[in-house]
C-alpha cells in the first residue's frame, strides 16, 4: 500500500450527452461498467484510500460499488461543477497528506503505467499539481492547455475559449495529481464565472500559477487512453478502441480471427493458440478457451471454459457451461449454466442442456432438451429425447449411466435413472428407473388396418371445386 497516495473517481455528472436514465459511468464498456475500469486502474496505485464522489442516482451507483474496501462515497447535490466535486472529499481527506490522484468516472483506458509515471513525475517535481494530457487532431470539447513560454499557465474549457484558444490541440485529460497540502484551501478560490456557471476544477491552474505554486504536465504518446465518454457516439468509438486492443492481444499470442472488425472478445477473455474464430463471433465476459479450436460464425459464448481442439459451430450459444478437449458443439446448440460437456462429446442442432453434465464421448446430436440431469460416458442420445425435469412444482434430476442408448423421441420423467449399458426404445416414456442392461419400452403394439385410407377418402375427400366426391376403390 502507498500510505501518501489517495484516489478521488468524479462520477457525479448526469451525463446529459447519454440521454440515458442510468448514470453515466454505470454504462457497459465491453461487458464492465466505466467505473469498473477506473477503480481497477486506480487499484494499480494501491492507495490508501479511494472516494467516489456521486450525486446523479448515486444510489445506484453505490449499489454497484458494493461493498468494496478502502473505498469511500460521497454524495455532490447538486452538482455544480468538478472543483464542487472535489471539494466533497474533503472530510475524507480532511488532515491527511500526501498526493491526491484525480481520476474521472468517464475516461476507461487510463493505463496504470501512466497513473506511476503521473504520480512519480509529481513528487519527483514537488509540484502542487500535474495534470495528464495529450496531444490531438481533434481537440472539440476538451479543455486546452494554453502555456506560456512552454509552460502550462491555466486550462480554458471549449466554450470558454477564444477562436485562437480553440486552435490548441494539446487537452486536459481530466486526470490530475495534486498535493494535498495546499489544494482544499486553493478550491474555495474557485469562481463560477463561465459558460456553464460551473465550478471548474481546470481553474485551479491558473489560480496555482498565480500563487507560484508549481504545476507541471505529463503528456500520454497515445491519446486513446485518456479518451473520455460523454455521448453514445464516443461509447461505441470507445468500445471500438478496446476491442481493437484485445484483437491485437489476441492474434500476437497466435490466435486467428478471420474478421477482426466484426469480431466481439471482451477484455478478460483468454483464448489459446491457433484456435480460430470466424466472422460474427461474440465471446464475453470471463471464458477461456484452449489452443487448435474452432469456433464459427455467429457463435456466442459467455462466461464458460471451453479445452482444446473444441469445434463450436455456427449460431451456438454457450453461456456459464463447460466443454472439453475435443468435443463439438451445434450447429444451433444451447449449452446453459452449469453444463458440461465431456471429452470428445457431441452436442448437435437443436440440443439445450441446462445443470446437464454429458459424460466423454456421448452424443446428443438432434433435437433434444436434457435439463438437471447426469448422463454418464458413451451415452448416445436419440433425436427428439425429453428430459421431462419439472413436475409443476419441482425439479428432478434425471441419471444416465455409462453406454446407455436412449432411442429417438424418448421422454424421460425425472426422477429416474437408466441403467449402465440399458436400450431405450424409440417412442418409450420412462417413467420408472431401467435396471442397468435392461430394454425399456413403453409404446403400444402397433396395429396396422388394411384399406382405412381409401375408406376414409371415400366419405369426405373435397374436389377443387369444392364438392364431395365420392372415391371408388
Ligand atoms: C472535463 C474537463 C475538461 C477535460 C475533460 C476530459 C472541467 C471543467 N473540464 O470536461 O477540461 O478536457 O473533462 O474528459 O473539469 N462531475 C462531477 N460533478 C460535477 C460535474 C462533473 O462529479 O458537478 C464528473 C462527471 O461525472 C465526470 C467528470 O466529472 O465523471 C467530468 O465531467 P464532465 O462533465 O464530463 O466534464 P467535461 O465536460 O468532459
Ligand atoms: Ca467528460
Amino acid at each position: 500500500m502507498s500510505p501518501d497516495t489517495h484516489v478521488v473517481v468524479l462520477a457525479a455528472g448526469q451525463g446529459t450527452r447519454m440521454k440515458s436514465v442510468w448514470p453515466k459511468v454505470l454504462h457497459q464498456l465491453s461487458g464492465r461498467c466505466l467505473i469498473d475500469y477506473v477503480l481497477q486502474t486506480a487499484d494499480s496505485l494501491a492507495p490508501e484510500t479511494i472516494t467516489v464522489v456521486v450525486g446523479h442516482r448515486g444510489d445506484q451507483i453505490r449499489k454497484h460499488l458494493g461493498a468494496r474496501r478502502n473505498l469511500e462515497v460521497v454524495v455532490q447535490e447538486p452538482q455544480l461543477g468538478t472543483a464542487h466535486a472535489l471539494q466533497q472529499s474533503e472530510p475524507v481527506l480532511r488532515g491527511r497528506s500526501g498526493t491526491l490522484v484525480l481520476l474521472s468516472g468517464d475516461v476507461p483506458l487510463l493505463r496504470p503505467e501512466t497513473l506511476l509515471r503521473l504520480t512519480e513525475t509529481h513528487r519527483r517535481a514537488k509540484a502542487a499539481a500535474t495534470v495528464v494530457t495529450a496531444t490531438v487532431d481533434r481537440p472539440y470539447g476538451y479543455g486546452r492547455i494554453v502555456r506560456t513560454g512552454g509552460r502550462i499557465v491555466r486550462i480554458v474549457e471549449e466554450r470558454d475559449a477564444s477562436p485562437a484558444e480553440r486552435q490548441i490541440r494539446e487537452i486536459n485529460s481530466g486526470i490530475y495529481a495534486f498535493d494535498l497540502e495546499p489544494l482544499f484551501d486553493a478550491l474555495r478560490g474557485v469562481a463560477s464565472q463561465n459558460a456553464q456557471g460551473e465550478y471548474y476544477l481546470t481553474d485551479l491552474v491558473g489560480i496555482y500559477r498565480r500563487r507560484k505554486l508549481p504545476v507541471e504536465t505529463i503528456m500520454v504518446a497515445h491519446p486513446d487512453e485518456i479518451r473520455g465518454i460523454n455521448s453514445r457516439t464516443e461509447l461505441a468509438e470507445v468500445s471500438r478502441i478496446v476491442r481493437q486492443n484485445k484483437n491485437e492481444e489476441l492474434m500476437a499470442a497466435g490466435v486467428t480471427l478471420v474478421d477482426p472488425a466484426t469480431t466481439y472478445i471482451d477484455p478478460d477473455v483468454e483464448i489459446g493458440a491457433d484456435t480460430v474464430i470466424h466472422p460474427g463471433v461474440v465471446i464475453q465476459g470471463q471464458t477461456r478457451i484452449g489452443g487448435a479450436c474452432e469456433i464459427q460464425a455467429h457463435a456466442r459464448i459467455v462466461d464458460s471454459t471451453i479445452g482444446a481442439h473444441v469445434s463450436v459451430n455456427s449460431f451456438c450459444l454457450i453461456v456459464g457451461a463447460s466443454v472439453a478437449d475435443g468435443a463439438a458443439i451445434g450447429p444451433f446448440a444451447h449449452l446453459r449454466p452449469e453444463s458440461a460437456v465431456g471429452e470428445k462429446a457431441h452436442v448437435g442442432n437443436f440440443v439445450e442442456l441446462k445443470k446437464t453434465t454429458l459424460g466423454a464421448g456421448s452424443k446428443a446430436n438432434h433435437h433434444a432438451y436434457l435439463g438437471d440431469a447426469t448422463i454418464g460416458a458413451n451415452v448416445n442420445i436419440g433425436a427428439g429425447t425429453i428430459v421431462c425435469n419439472y413436475d409443476g412444482q419441482t425439479k428432478h434430476r434425471t441419471s444416465i449411466e455409462d453406454d446407455a442408448f436412449i432411442g429417438s423421441d424418448t421422454q424421460l420423467i425425472a426422477p429416474v435413472t437408466v441403467g449402465r449399458g440399458a436400450y431405450v426404445g424409440t417412442g418409450t416414456t420412462v417413467r420408472e428407473s431401467v435396471p442397468p442392461g435392461a430394454l425399456a419400452v413403453s409404446a403400444g403394439k402397433q396395429r396396422n388396418i388394411e384399406g382405412w385410407v381409401a375408406r376414409k377418402r371415400g366419405t369426405d375427400v373435397k374436389t377443387k371445386t369444392g364438392k364431395t366426391a365420392t372415391v371408388k376403390t
